[in-house]
């Protein structure tokens, strides 16, 4: 009986793991201090949550980013200077838990709604710009964030080349109801470059490209689960 029991028990203990090990693959990337955390509409962080962050060296303003993203976006301003000859600027990059809450709730204040603010303002906790990877990007003596930007010889260069330094344009037309925003031609998010590269390839949103790595390594999980089965 004790055997039985043991054994039982194994068999629980086995079949748990490969449950919990595929809903962790199931799961966004969820390592807030990776390049793939996903900080969408659905999947916040804490309010609590500051990474380290230093300035980029470029024109413009809230230049904070993490470290990695701050070097690959002076790396794309040198770039945008030298091929376009065009002086790009940063607009807005880390902002805190409270930044956000106040811009969020300026922009219910000068729209009238909080689904008018929706359109464009993400809720404190669901920013991009709090994990530091984000940046508003602009062009010297244009107006900033409007639609207008991506029509300017360094909005279209940012879109053309911006994976070229591990960054996606987040928010794109056609895109809406996956990401949850209207196009926004100024945002970027750095992702490293092959990650960035795939994403540009492939042309999808980030919640996609997600999506097909989870899949990819659950097919793994479960190809690995038969082979030791063999
Ligand atoms: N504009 C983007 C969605 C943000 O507020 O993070
Ligand atoms: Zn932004």
């Amino acid at each position: 009986m004790a055997a039985l029991l043991e054994q039982l028990l194994s068999l629980a203990t086995a079949g748990t793991m490969i449950i919990s090990s595929s809903l962790f693959a199931a799961a966004p990337h969820n390592d807030v201090n990776g390049l793939l955390f996903l900080q969408n509409r659905q999947w916040r962080v804490s309010r609590y949550y500051e990474p380290d962050t230093i300035k980029a060296q470029v024109p413009g303003q809230l230049q904070d980013m993490r470290a990695d993203a701050a070097a690959a976006l002076e790396e794309m301003f040198a770039a945008c200077k030298e091929d376009a000859g065009v002086t790009l600027k940063a607009v807005s990059g880390y902002r805190s838990y409270q930044r956000q809450a106040t811009i969020y709730s300026n922009k219910v204040d000068s729209t009238g709604s909080k689904k008018k603010a929706d359109e464009y303002v993400a809720r404190p906790g669901a920013s991009e710009h709090q994990l530091g990877l984000a940046m508003d990007v602009g062009q010297k003596s244009k107006e900033n964030l409007s639609a207008s930007f991506g029509r300017t010889k360094g909005g279209k260069w940012v879109a053309e080349h911006c994976w070229e330094y591990g960054f996606i344009l987040r928010y794109q037309e056609g895109w809406e109801d996956v990401t949850g925003y209207k196009f926004e031609p100024w945002h970027v998010r750095y992702v490293g470059k092959e990650n960035a590269r795939l994403i540009h390839e492939a042309n999808i949103p980030l919640e996609t490209y997600l999506l097909m790595l989870r899949q990819e390594t659950l097919i793994d999980i479960v190809l690995g689960q038969e082979e030791n089965a063999e």
